[in-house]
Order: structure tokens, then sequence, then C-alpha cells
């Protein structure tokens, strides 16, 4: 998927990450519209399982760092997480910003961008969050505007059993022996490891292997031209705009 979006644009893939979380309540639909304006290609965000099996957008799996709730996501149903507001602790302007469920993002999404849908956990995702993000994606048709990713490579393989037409890349954070293994392991199309780790040669492998390489996150401007020579094909950034200025930059040579 990412490859294929590569082709489409001609240049690397400019993931905005949580959807342009330096600007915006992270994992909220201001979040992603935010990305967009600021030149996002994809949107990332994570998805995590209510107390009642629906998927819902946020990163941690505790609700008080980015909303006004308390204790475990997994311990609140739909109706309480709605409930909540995901947007003042960022900045008042955003109050009222909701925690959306995944079909909401999908929604959103259909017309506008494509996503990478993050699957979270705790400790790792449950098959039932694994079932309900395949069919949330299915549902949507959304199974070409999207690519699947996680951690958890188990969760990935799972996914990919349930719908092999899927995409999927692997998350970590390492300079593993054989990284194409890790996602020929998992059924995957596309690494997706911490920049720190990213040297040409690993992209090389990733190409070679035919697997495409987009790391995770930075809104450096030293790092983001430091990726694009070694010849990534995208990456993950809290800054769109800034990763797009780089790019054009880079380009121009
Ligand atoms: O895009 C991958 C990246 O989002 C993984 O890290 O902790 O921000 O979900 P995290
Ligand atoms: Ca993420």
């Amino acid at each position: 998927m990412i490859e294929r979006w590569r082709q489409e644009l001609g240049r690397p893939v400019v993931v905005g990450h949580r959807g342009a979380m330096a600007e915006a309540p992270e994992n909220t639909l201001a979040s992603f519209q935010r990305a967009v304006e600021l030149g996002a290609d994809v949107v990332e965000l994570d998805v995590h399982a209510s107390a009642d099996g629906v998927p819902v957008v946020i990163h941690d799996d505790t609700l008080e760092r980015t909303t006004d709730g308390q204790g475990p996501v997994a311990r609140l149903p739909l109706a309480a997480l709605r409930a909540l507001d995901a947007g003042s602790w960022f900045g008042p302007q955003f109050a009222g910003e909701r925690v959306p469920t995944l079909d909401e993002a999908l929604e959103w999404s259909r017309g506008r961008v494509p996503l990478a849908v993050e699957i979270k956990g705790s400790p790792c995702p449950t098959p039932d969050l694994v079932d309900a993000v395949v069919r949330a994606l299915q549902r949507h048709a959304a199974l070409e505007r999207a690519i699947v990713i996680a951690f958890d490579h188990p969760a990935l393989r799972l996914a990919r059993e349930l719908e092999p037409r899927l995409h999927c890349g692997v998350l970590y954070e390492c300079r593993p022996v054989d990284a194409p293994a890790l996602a020929k392991a998992a059924g995957a199309e596309a690494l997706l490891p911490h920049w720190s780790f990213v040297t040409p040669e690993d992209v090389q492998a990733a190409h070679e292997a035919g697997l495409a390489l987009q790391p995770w996150e930075t809104s450096d401007p030293v790092v983001l031209e430091r990726l694009f020579a070694a010849g990534v094909d995208g990456v993950a950034s809290n800054r769109p705009d800034v990763a797009r200025q780089v790019l054009a930059r880079w380009q121009r040579g």
C-alpha cells in the first residue's frame, strides 16, 4: 500500500502521526483534519477496544493524558467514552472533541485521505479487537485505502488470516538481524522501524525483498533529510508541513 501511494505521488509519502499531534489533540477528528490541511498524504491513528468491544481511536490504554476521564480505556463502554472531552487538555479551542470510533474515522476519511490504522491493546491486542478492526475496514470498503500496522506482529498475522486482502506493516523499535523476515512472518508488505535505526542499507534490503520501508516519527528537518536521502518510501511526522517542506527542498536538490 505504501509502495502504491509512493508510486501515485511520485515521491515519499508523508504520514500525519496521530493526525497532526503537534498542532491539535492527537487522535481526534480535528487532528486528522489539521493533518490534511498541513499536507499529510496519509493519517495514522491508534485503536483500542472499549469495554463493550467497539474499536475506539486513542493512543494510551488509559484515559488521563488525553481526555478528562480516568482509568483504563477497556473498562468503559462506548457510551461513557463518548461522553469524555478529548480536546480541552490540548487547548480550549478544542473543547468538545470526542474520542472517535474507528467507524467514525473511516467514515470521515472516505474521499479525503487514506489511513494507517495501528492496532494497540494492553498488553497486546485481543483477537476480538483484531476481528473488529478487520470487520470495520470491510464494512467501510476501506481495504484499498488503509494499511493496518502494529508492534504486535501476531495480531497482524491474525488480521491477514481473517482478511487475506488486507495491507499490513510491521512496527518495531530496534535493528533486527533480518527485518524482511519479520514482515514475512506477519504477512506484511511494509517495514515501519523507528527512524533512529534506519540506514540506507536497511532501505535497500527492504526493497530487494519487495517491501516498503516507512520510519516513524520525526519532525526534525535534519533527520527527515537523512531519511529521504536513504531512500525511504515515507515517513510519519507530528508536523506534516515540516516533512513536506523538507521533502520539497530535498527533491529540488
Ligand atoms: O506510526 C507508528 C507510531 O505511531 C508508533 O508509535 O507510540 O506513536 O503509536 P506510537
Ligand atoms: Ca501509533
